[in-house]
């Protein structure tokens, strides 16, 4: 396979200081990195900047820039796009984990919605940083063994998606109305 693994996913931040401060000590990332540029490398583009790098324990990192002389809304958040939709979700050991790092988070005053489950797939707490980004913690919550069974029927899903635009007929693929009811769970 051409791509190994993440090595990072980029968003817009307000403010670099605070970033790091949250992402350190709210979710114990390690600043691994920060680069600084008054032109965009790739483009050149006059923008100055900082660029901030947090990793996780396999070495993937969230990135971050502050670049307040450009344009757009600080966060980095596109105003079209629902606040649900943009996320960024981190992987934790187990539902423990997950349920502890809820009680945590809300302990520092933040805002978590769930544990939220997600067809048995995965379960997810979620909650904002400091710039507005939507994050995620999950963890994988199925048998492995089901993983090929989801694989083959993305495309199915897919299928039906592409020619309805809404889930009126979801129980062909799903086996029900609400909720997923396949028939390899009947027994
Ligand atoms: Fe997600």
């Amino acid at each position: 396979m051409l791509c190994k693994k993440l090595h990072h996913a980029a968003f817009r931040c307000k403010d670099a200081a605070e970033t790091v401060k949250f992402y350190t000590e709210v979710l114990g990332l390690k600043f691994a990195h920060a680069m600084g540029e008054d032109h965009v490398p790739s483009t050149g583009k006059y923008s100055p900047h900082i660029h901030i790098f947090f990793e996780m324990e396999d070495g993937s990192n969230i990135a971050f820039f502050e670049c307040p002389q450009d344009q757009g809304e600080p966060s980095g958040r596109d105003p079209h796009t629902p606040a649900w939709v943009q996320h960024f979700a981190f992987e934790v050991e187990n539902i423990d984990t997950l349920l502890q790092a809820k009680k945590n988070l809300e302990g520092k005053g933040l805002s978590v919605v769930g544990p939220t489950n997600h067809d048995d797939f995965i379960t997810s707490i979620y909650f904002f940083d400091p710039s507005g980004h939507r994050l995620e913690l999950t963890t994988r919550t199925c048998d492995p063994a089901r993983y090929p069974e989801f694989e083959a029927e993305a495309p199915q899903v897919l299928a039906l998606w592409n020619a309805t635009h809404d889930w009126s007929q979801r129980e062909k693929v799903f086996g029900a109305k609400t909720g997923y009811v396949r028939a390899s769970q009947s027994t």
